[in-house]
């Protein structure tokens, strides 16, 4: 395929729309999402859906709508699930995976990162406006907020997003994603309701995770509520090192892995520029860790955990490892633009483009060959668009 932004967009056109569910409920309501991708993951998921939703913006503002409306349906005294499956029950081994509490359940009882109101702002409208956000927003205060500063605490590695990432390899070790103690965990959280004050109460961990933050103070932005990057610098911001980095609750001794995550909070609107500019300079563009050929990894470089591909145990994939993902690649490419670093942007906006003409819409990327991994026809990887 060309690199010509033409033949992409129509690429992110034909995905989109091969992506789209619909149907009704028994009682009525006509849901309507992305699936992120045809074969592997029929349902919606949270933050999948809102990324499709930014993207949809470009093609059919109409679906942008319908999908956020569809999450916001699904919604129970404002609490929304990792994953809904409307009229396609949770079957065959995922049913042990999956963190349901019930074999009927109609969602996961899990959270994922709560970007619903900052997706609503870009792509629908004001989020004020909506009750079910309100709501939404009331429940995570209620229920995350472990301290009472605004911050957000996750009760496992899948809840941020990046589900295996080595930065949880030492908080969870052998009940981290993918691994065969991952059951246990999810067992022993199904027991507890999924309940953050209960799990912190029977010894965790959680964890106060910066991408988890970084996503939901930009949807409290959008909804009036109040940034959250004040309270991210005073407690995830280590100064030496100019990284941010998560909050472990019992305390962590061994040291996390550097992953992208470390420089997400670039995305932030407000972050004040000196420390934007340490993530871009000391980090970001050293080309040993961040600055790779098919763009920035999920995993610094000089890691011992980094890994160009997604094997792990038995052949499972396990994500987050090292490959590119172009969610991610979005969030860092706002900081560089903001920031003024038009150059770098416009560099690795092509080199994302590249990646898509190269190798088709994949989950992701291999961070030295761009060779495309995971599924195909991955809806949020049409987030190139909005760095065309
Ligand atoms: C994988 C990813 C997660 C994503 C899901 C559906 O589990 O790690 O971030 O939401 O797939 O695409």
């Amino acid at each position: 395929m060309s690199t010509e932004p033409g033949a992409v967009r129509a690429l992110c056109a034909r995905v989109l729309e091969g992506n789209w569910r619909e149907g009704y409920m028994p009682d009525g309501f006509h849901f309507g999402y992305t699936s992120p991708s045809p074969h592997h993951y029929p349902w919606q998921w949270y933050w999948d859906s809102c990324f499709a939703a930014i993207a949809w913006r470009h093609f059919d503002p109409a679906r942008s709508r319908r999908e956020l409306e569809s999450l916001l349906a699904a919604s129970t005294e404002g609490f929304i699930g990792h994953t809904i499956f409307w009229n396609l029950p949770l079957r065959g081994p995922r049913r042990f995976t999956y963190n349901v509490t019930s074999p009927q359940a109609r969602m996961t009882s899990s959270i994922q990162p709560p970007l619903l109101a900052w997706a609503w702002s870009l792509a629908v409208g004001d989020p004020a406006a909506e009750p079910e956000i309100v709501r939404h927003h009331n429940w995570l205060e209620q229920n995350r907020d472990l301290d009472g500063d605004g911050l957000l605490w996750i009760v496992q590695p899948d809840e941020s997003g990046l589900d295996a990432s080595p930065q949880f390899d030492p908080i969870w070790r052998l009940r981290a994603h993918s691994l065969p103690g991952f059951l246990l965990l999810v067992r022993r959280n199904r027991r507890l309701g999924y309940d953050l004050r209960r799990i912190a109460a029977a010894g965790g961990p959680v964890v106060c995770d910066v991408l988890t933050n970084v996503l939901y103070s930009l949807a409290r932005s959008a909804l009036g509520r109040g940034s959250l990057t004040e309270s991210l610098i005073t407690r995830c911001y280590d100064e030496r090192t100019g990284l941010f980095q998560s909050l472990v609750r019992p305390t962590l001794r061994s040291r996390i892995p550097v992953t992208w995550t470390a420089l997400a909070p670039l995305a932030l609107p407000d972050l004040p520029e000196e420390i934007g500019r340490r993530l871009v300079e000391e980090h970001l563009l050293d080309p040993g860790r961040f600055w790779l050929p098919a763009g920035v990894p999920s995993v610094a470089a000089d890691e011992p955990s980094f890994q160009r591909g997604d094997r792990g145990l038995l052949g499972l994939h396990r994500y987050w490892r090292g490959p590119v993902w172009i969610n991610a690649v979005w969030m860092i490419w706002l900081g560089l633009k903001r920031l003024g670093y038009d150059e770098q942007a416009a560099d690795l906006a092509a080199r994302t483009l590249r990646n898509v003409s190269r190798s088709g819409l994949r989950e992701y990327y291999d961070p030295l060959d761009a060779s495309g991994m995971g599924q195909e026809d991955f809806a949020w990887s049409t987030l190139v668009l909005e760095m065309l």
